[in-house]
């Protein structure tokens, strides 16, 4: 695991400050390999077996009554976040509560019964990211860091430069040089230092890690590295939100698209909570993960049985999932094999057309991410792998605005003509 190779910070707060409410229902950090515990603090990796650290919490009760009640973003749920209660009322995005779209007319066309979109490009950075940036900034605030980082493939290095500049830090964040122009542009408008890395997402990844070991970084709140267990918690207001959305509800199916695959362990670990307090029936659910083929380690894992994923450098047109050794993959085989879903993935053409076909059947312009998992999602359905009958989601995590090349080449006017109602007769026929 690539952070294991990075010196481990610290935990510089001690349970007893923990506990004075500014994390909320969070406890303490636990070892995902091992179950040490450890204080709330800016670390990431088990000091016994280098295993990822992730919240862990003590709710109290909470029910859909207090949820339902609260603002339309995911501080309706900071009951379950690591956030202070008063977290709603501090500068900051306030993402989230974005439209689940009952998508009947795709639903047709695929074969299905039962399917929506989850739609995060409805976030205000126009993707997924602004939900685990917002839990990050509350984390950073909370250790007193003043600079806000991260290594990014686009949406993050956006998401972290907006949510920094509203709550009032400097932002540094990192790219690689040859990103989409929207997402460059996007990391750059609201202030900070974008620097572009020359090299893949995993060469940004690796200087990061060196650079919070050197004096340079070292007071910095990295949002997906030292402040990562705290960022990660922002991906469970998904299946919170889905839930919610469906009439407290788990989906019997959803298919998650996959970078590091911390988006979707975070997905599981929120329906397991929701079941946990109550708030929703206990009922089996398949989780089904989606990659591109170009940067698809965690799907070659799957498909070959293997419980270790072989890293792979990235060629593909869905630049926001093209990481090419994934911190989390090996728990995405594990809760795809555990729930009974799959790993997939689709390739470069099959992407455009995913896109194309969203776009035309439900007025969705997604990013290639979104083209990711709904050609996957086609894919399992022709496949005979997802049932056809079951309720399934389908997750689109960004904007199409954000990756126009990837349709462009295919799009022109239908035709160019005079303002002549015989001109317009004549093309039209
Ligand atoms: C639009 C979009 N969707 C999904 C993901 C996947 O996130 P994760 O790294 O949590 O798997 C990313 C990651 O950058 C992304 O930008
Ligand atoms: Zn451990």
């Amino acid at each position: 695991m690539a952070l294991a190779e990075t010196e481990i910070p610290t935990a510089s707060v001690s349970a007893d400050t923990a506990l004075d409410g500014r994390f909320g229902p969070a406890v303490a950090l636990s070892c995902r390999e091992c179950g040490t515990r450890y204080d709330l603090g800016p670390s990431f990796a088990c000091i016994e077996c280098f295993g990822p650290l992730e919240v862990a919490y003590d709710f109290g009760r909470v029910t859909r009554e207090q949820i339902a009640a609260g603002p339309a973003s995911i501080w309706r749920y900071r009951a379950l976040l690591p956030v202070p209660d008063g977290v709603a009322a501090r500068p900051n995005m306030a993402p989230g509560w974005t439209r689940l779209v009952n998508a009947g007319n795709l639903a047709r066309e695929l074969g299905l019964r039962s399917l929506h979109v989850k739609d995060d490009s409805g976030n205000p950075t126009h993707s997924f990211k602004d939900r685990v940036v917002a839990i990050a900034v509350e984390a950073a605030r909370n250790f007193g860091f003043h600079t806000l980082s991260c290594s990014s493939t686009g949406n993050l290095a956006g998401a972290v430069t907006a949510a920094a500049a509203r709550a009032g830090l400097d932002a540094c964040v990192f790219i690689p040089a040859d990103l989409e122009q929207a997402k460059i542009v996007m990391a750059s408008v609201y202030g900070g230092r974008l620097v572009g890395i020359e090299g893949t997402y995993d060469d940004v990844n690796r200087f990061c890690s060196e650079l919070i070991g050197d004096e340079l970084g070292e007071r910095w709140g990295f949002v997906n590295v030292n402040l990562r267990p705290y960022y990660a918690e922002g991906s469970k207001t998904l299946a919170y939100e889905i839930a919610e959305q469906l009439g407290w509800r788990i989906p019997d199916q959803i298919v998650v698209p996959v970078a590091s695959g911390s988006q979707l362990t975070k997905i599981d670990k929120g329906f397991k909570e929701l079941i946990a307090l109550g708030l929703v029936e206990e009922r089996p659910y398949r989780i089904f993960a989606a990659q591109a083929e170009g940067c698809s380690p965690v799907s070659a894992a799957y498909k070959a049985g293997h419980d270790v994923i072989r890293p792979v450098r990235p060629e593909t047109i869905a630049k926001s999932l093209a990481i090419g050794n994934p911190a989390d993959g090996p728990y995405v085989l594990d809760i795809a094999r555990r729930t009974g879903g799959a790993v997939e993935d689709v390739t470069d053409a099959e992407i455009v057309d995913a896109i194309r076909l969203l776009a035309r059947t439900e007025g969705i312009f997604a990013e290639t991410a979104g083209g990711v998992t709904v050609g996957v999602l086609r894919k399992l359905v022709a496949e005979g792998r997802l049932d056809p009958d079951a309720e399934t989601v389908v997750l689109n995590t960004g904007d199409g605005l954000k990756t126009l090349d990837a349709v462009a080449g295919e799009a022109r006017p239908t035709a160019v003509i005079r303002p002549s109602l015989d001109e317009f007769r004549s093309v039209i026929a």
